[in-house]
C-alpha cells in the first residue's frame, strides 16, 4: 500500500518520493497492518470501549489539560522503543519507564484509571497498548488536534527494558533524530509533522542549556535564535542555579503555554527563530524540512492532517496481534507476575 499524503509540495515531491520507497523496505511499519477499526467492537467482546474511553478522557481533561501532551509523549515513548505494545507501562525496577530519558513522562495513573473501568465492564479483553493509543487521540483532540481513525486489536508486550531505551535526547542533532526516525520506518515528513507535538507541553532548561550559553562548546549562544527570544529564554533559565536549586522547565511553545492548546503556532515560531530546542530550530535549515514549515505555519488544516497521518504510522510500529503478546489485566504488570491475582 502506497502511503498516501494529503499534502502535495510540489518542490518536495521528488525528496519525499525517495521516502516512499524508505517506508516500503521497512520492515517496522508494515502497512497494511494487522490491525483493524474498531476491533473491539467487530469482535463484540467490548463494544463501547472506545466509548468508555473517550468518556474517562473527558471527564479528566476537564479537570487536567496537560494530559494531552503527557499521553503524547507517553504514547511516543512506548511506540518508538520496541513498538507501540505498552512496554512503557510495565513497573519494575529495570524496566523502560525507569531509563534517563523517560525520567519526566507523567500519565501511568490515568490510563490505570482507564484500565479498571474497562476491566470492570469487559474484564481481560482491552490492551493497554490500545488504551494507550486512544486515549491519546482523544485527549489531543480535546486540545485542538483533529480525531483521526485510531486502529485497534494491539496486545501487550510481556517485557520492558531500560537498556532497550534508544529515545533520542532532546538536544539531538537534526541528522541523528531523522536517522533515528528512518530507523523506525517513519520519514522527514513524519518527524517535521511529530515534532508538532512540540506545540503544547514542558521541557527542561538543562536540554537548551547549551544553545543559551554555550552553543557548541563556543562560549556564545545558538547564532539561530532571535536576540529578543534568547534574552527571554535566558531569565528563565538562569546560568547558575543556586545551590539545590534544579533547572527549572520552560514551556515547548510558549505561544500555547498554560493553555496547553495544540495549534500550528510551533510553526510559526520555528520561521521567527523562535523555537525552543534545538531540533525544532532546525526544521528552519533543511530544504525540504522549510517547506514543510512554511506549509504548516501558513495552514493549520494542512498539519491537522499530516499529524493525523503520521500518529497513525506511529501506533503501527510493530504492533503485536493475533497470540502475541496478551491482554494485561493490570497495565502495569505482566499477568505472570501481578502482584493483585491469588
Ligand atoms: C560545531 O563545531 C564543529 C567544529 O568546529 C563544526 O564542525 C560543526 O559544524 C558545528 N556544528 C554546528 C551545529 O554548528
Ligand atoms: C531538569 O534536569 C536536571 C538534570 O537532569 C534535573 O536535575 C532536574 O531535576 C530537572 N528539573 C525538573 C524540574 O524536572
Amino acid at each position: 500500500m502506497r502511503r498516501q499524503r494529503f499534502v502535495i509540495f510540489p518542490l518536495l515531491a521528488f525528496a519525499l518520493s525517495l521516502y516512499v520507497v524508505d517506508v516500503e523496505g521497512a520492515s517496522s511499519l508494515q502497512p497494511p497492518v494487522k490491525l483493524v477499526w474498531h476491533y473491539y467492537k467487530v469482535h463484540n467482546t467490548c463494544v463501547n470501549a472506545e466509548v468508555y474511553i473517550r468518556h474517562q478522557v473527558e471527564k479528566f481533561y476537564k479537570r487536567d489539560k496537560t494530559i494531552a501532551a503527557k499521553l503524547l509523549r507517553l504514547q511516543y515513548s512506548d511506540c518508538f522503543v520496541t513498538g507501540s505494545d505498552g512496554s512503557i507501562l510495565l513497573d519494575g525496577p529495570k524496566s523502560e519507564k525507569t531509563a534517563r530519558q523517560n525520567r519526566r513522562l507523567g500519565g501511568f495513573a490515568f490510563i490505570d484509571k482507564i484500565k479498571t473501568v474497562l476491566e470492570a465492564r469487559c474484564p481481560g479483553v482491552v490492551s493497554c497498548a490500545d488504551i494507550l493509543n486512544l486515549a491519546t487521540r482523544d485527549a489531543v483532540h480535546l486540545a485542538g488536534a483533529p480525531s483521526y481513525p485510531v486502529l485497534t486489536g494491539r496486545r501487550d508486550g510481556m517485557t520492558s527494558t531500560a537498556a532497550s531505551v534508544d529515545l533520542p535526547s532532546p538536544s539531538i542533532s537534526w541528522e541523528a533524530a531523522l536517522a533515528y526516525f528512518k530507523s523506525k520506518g517513519l520519514d522527514v515528513l513524519d518527524m517535521a509533522t511529530l515534532l508538532g507535538a512540540h506545540s503544547m507541553g514542558k521541557t527542561n532548561c538543562s536540554y537548551i542549556e547549551d544553545r543559551l550559553y554555550n552553543f557548541n562548546k563556543t562560549g556564545k549562544p545558538d547564532p539561530s535564535m532571535k536576540a529578543s527570544f534568547l534574552a527571554n529564554q535566558r531569565k528563565l533559565c538562569p546560568p547558575r542555579l543556586k545551590k539545590g536549586q534544579s533547572y527549572p522547565l520552560v514551556f515547548l511553545n510558549p505561544a500555547s503555554g498554560p493553555k496547553y492548546s495544540f495549534s500550528n503556532s510551533y510553526y510559526s515560531r520555528v520561521l521567527t527563530k523562535e523555537a525552543v530546542l534545538g531540533v525544532d530550530q532546525q526544521l528552519f535549515f533543511g530544504d525540504d524540512t522549510k517547506q514543510i514549515t512554511q506549509e504548516f505555519a501558513a495552514s493549520f488544516e494542512d498539519f491537522r492532517r499530516s499529524f493525523a497521518l503520521s500518529m497513525s504510522r506511529m501506533g503501527n510500529i510493530n504492533v503485536l496481534t493475533g497470540k502475541e503478546g496478551e491482554i494485561r489485566k493490570n497495565c502495569r504488570f505482566t499477568n505472570k507476575y501481578n502482584p493483585s491475582k491469588n
